[in-house]
């Protein structure tokens, strides 16, 4: 099969990788042309682990290929996957104009018949208007089809959920189109659900929504529990023993962030809107995850009223571990606030300050190690779960004017910071 995929961020790259890795020939398109010189030459653009080897691996044995140029990414291809952005309008919906560029120059240098792949989060109902944008712009001796196939990956192990995912999800208008799809993906030996194309557009977003409900809900209880003297990780094992509820997604923390999780509860709620439904669930969902991702700065000025002047190490500034995105991340809303108390933040990162520099207030200092940037403070925030914090020697806090260590993120028991005489505040954990 020739694919080509028009879009290469966190989805489209690892889409256009992992079908090459299965043995299809692939060429990946990009608007942004600093992005494809770097990955003509292997180098990938984002922080994700295995992938750069895969990449380089591909490229190598001819199967992957990379391109500005839309006429000639597009040439011969069977299947074209869409893999743009979906960012958030200001009113929470879901912008489209990615989504219709895209298929738009579809329409405007395809010379044959094609299969267009919806890999983008869209709302209900997108396929179809993909589907008459590009035949009111294509020649008129051709034909093409639409398959809905949304991606379920993790940032952080993207390459490892495309070969072991849960399900593939296929939605399509005709079996033909269903069986193109499915035979790309057979090797991927994931297990492939096949269905229709606005089930398979909501399947994405009421997946999404249904984790982030998971995580807005095990937040609430460890509140609950902060109140009550329960602790939360005895309670999210506790309930997660339970196969109907599952033990992943309740782990409490400063809320979720990233660039699906906010975007997608609130698309969400606005294509409920469109056809006068109010979900009334996901809007608390949203809320208490808004709520949570201040609670830190809560507990710091319960420790500390006043920052003015202080030095205030914060450990961690990507969404998670494992990348580099920044993308709505508890991060920025923590150093914005302690900045406006009037704080000297310094913060450190294994892998996102790259990014962060590009995001965050100018005032933040970065440090080179967590030593750095812990020494002298009096308070560290902890959050993001990185292995490197996780493994930190305790005793290395008592290297701060006094240690005090507000965690975000549960990253050590509470036997081990109290033998080594440490204040410490986590999330749903007695103090
Ligand atoms: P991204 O913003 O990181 O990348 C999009 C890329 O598309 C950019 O490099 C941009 O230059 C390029 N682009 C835009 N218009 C183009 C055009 N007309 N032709 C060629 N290139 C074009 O996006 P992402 O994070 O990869 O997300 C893509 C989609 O997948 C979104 O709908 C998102 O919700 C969904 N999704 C993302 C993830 C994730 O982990 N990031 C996981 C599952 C689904
Ligand atoms: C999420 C979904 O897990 C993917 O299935 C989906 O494809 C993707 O969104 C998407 O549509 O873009 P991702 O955002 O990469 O993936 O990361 P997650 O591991 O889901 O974490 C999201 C946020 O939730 C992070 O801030 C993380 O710290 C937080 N989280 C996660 C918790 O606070 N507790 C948990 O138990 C799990």
């Amino acid at each position: 099969m020739k694919i080509s995929v028009i879009g290469t961020g966190y989805v489209g790259l690892v889409t256009g990788v992992s079908l090459s890795e299965i043995g299809h020939h692939v060429t990946c398109i990009d608007v942004n042309q600093d992005k494809v010189a770097k990955m003509q030459q292997g180098i990938s653009p984002i922080y994700e682990p295995g992938l750069s080897e895969m990449m380089t691996k591909n490229i190598n044995e001819n199967r992957l290929s990379f391109t500005t140029d839309h006429r000639q990414g597009l040439k011969h291809s069977d299947v074209i996957y869409i893999a743009v952005g979906t960012p958030e309008n200001h009113d929470g919906s879901a912008d489209m104009s990615y989504v219709i560029q895209a298929a738009r120059d579809i329409a405007e240098n395809i010379q044959q018949n094609v299969i267009v792949v919806t890999k983008s989060t869209v709302p209900v109902g997108t396929n179809d208007m993909i589907k008459q944008t590009i035949q009111s712009h294509m020649a008129a001796n051709l034909q093409m089809e639409v398959v809905s196939n949304p991606e379920f990956l993790k940032e952080g192990s993207a390459i490892h959920d495309s070969f072991h995912g849960d399900r593939i999800v296929i939605g399509a208008e005709s079996e033909y189109a269903s069986n193109v799809i499915e035979q790309i993906n057979q090797p991927f030996g994931v297990p492939i659900f096949k269905t229709d194309i606005k089930s398979a557009e909501m399947i994405k977003y009421a997946s999404n929504a249904f984790l982030a409900t998971k995580i807005s809900f095990i937040n609430e209880i460890s509140n609950i529990c902060e109140l009550l003297g329960a602790n939360i990780e005895n309670v999210s094992t506790g309930m997660g023993l339970d196969q109907r509820i599952g033990s992943q997604f309740l782990k409490a923390g400063i809320g979720y962030g990233g660039s699906c999780f906010p975007k997608d509860t609130k698309a969400l709620i606005q294509i409920a809107g469109n056809v006068e439904y109010e979900f009334e669930l996901l809007k608390g969902v949203v809320n208490v995850n808004k709520k949570q991702q201040g609670i830190l700065i809560g507990k710091l000025n319960d420790c500390l009223p006043i920052l003015t002047g202080k030095r205030i190490a914060v450990l961690g500034l990507a969404f998670k571990p494992n990348t580099d995105d920044m993308r709505e991340s508890a991060s920025i809303r923590v150093t914005e606030e302690l900045i406006k108390q009037g704080a000297h933040v310094i913060a450190y990162d294994p892998i996102a300050m790259g990014n962060a520099k590009s995001i965050l207030n100018p005032l933040v200092e970065y440090a080179d190690s967590i030593e750095e940037a812990i020494a002298d403070s009096e308070a560290a925030l902890i959050l993001t779960d990185w292995d490197e914090i996780k493994n930190i020697e305790l005793a290395l806090f008592k290297t701060m004017k006094k240690p005090l260590v507000i965690d975000g993120r549960n990253c050590f028991s509470l036997e081990a910071v109290e033998s080594n005489g440490i204040e410490y505040h986590s999330i749903g954990r007695p103090v």
